[in-house]
């Protein structure tokens, strides 16, 4: 079970405030250093495909291996969204990022309307289709219109999609999209729901923390 904390861009909670939980971190890149330090396990929100050049505003993998971190986010719905990331470029920062040694989840997941139009099988499908297995790669489905809009998949939901993505990639696959203290248990209780990415509530220490906690629950 990996619960993972991703707090966009926002300064965040204080690192010692987390020490000892069993759980994923990935702060604004400034804060970074500072998870290291405290111990975190620690995650950047992306990472580019070389390991050095001339791409103002990105970072590379050997740069975030230097600091301590271990792993990134890579594909998340709002880089789709506003930054111009495409199914191609998930691709190529997932490969590079793990072959330099990094650890990557990688996000997955449908918008309303393609929901609404039936679509999301096609999506996942076509969004999946550019990774690879690799021992060091998860998965995070996040239903797009559930992100950061009280909207959560139910349960069965999840499980549905889950399956579905297992089914074309073996891997780990987290939920995200609006989960919360009072709904982690129920979908972390579904078979194939293996963590949880967490963004607004993994802002406030005590939701992170009851998050973490029904994630040892469903553990044991
Ligand atoms: P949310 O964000 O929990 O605020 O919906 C999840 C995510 O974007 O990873």
């Amino acid at each position: 079970m990996i619960i993972a904390g991703n707090w966009k861009m926002f300064r965040g909670p204080e690192p010692s405030a987390l020490a000892g939980l069993d759980a994923i971190v990935c702060p604004p890149y400034t804060r970074l250093r500072e998870c290291v330090e405290a111990g975190l396990m620690t995650y950047a929100q992306n990472v580019h495909w070389e390991s050095e050049g001339a791409y103002t505003g990105e970072i590379s993998a050997p740069m975030l291996l230097e600091l301590g971190v271990a792993g990134s986010l890579v594909g998340h719905s709002e880089r789709r969204q506003y930054f111009g990331e495409t199914d191609e470029t998930v691709a190529k920062r997932t490969r590079a990022a793990l072959t330099a040694g990094l650890k990557v989840i990688a996000c997955v997941g449908e918008l309303r309307a393609e929901r609404e139009s039936g679509e999301t099988e096609n999506v996942l499908r076509r969004q999946l289709s550019v990774l690879e297995p690799h021992p060091n790669l998860v998965l995070a489905y996040e239903p797009v219109w559930a992100i950061g809009t009280g909207l959560t998949a139910t349960p069965e939901m999840a499980q549905e999609a889950h399956a579905f993505i297992k089914s074309l990639l073996d891997a780990p696959v987290l939920y995200g999209g609006s989960v919360k203290a009072d709904n982690a248990a129920g979908l972390l209780a579904q078979p194939d729901v293996d963590g949880a990415l967490v963004g607004g509530a993994s802002l406030d220490v005590e939701s992170f923390k009851a998050i973490c906690q029904a994630a040892e629950r469903t553990r044991s």
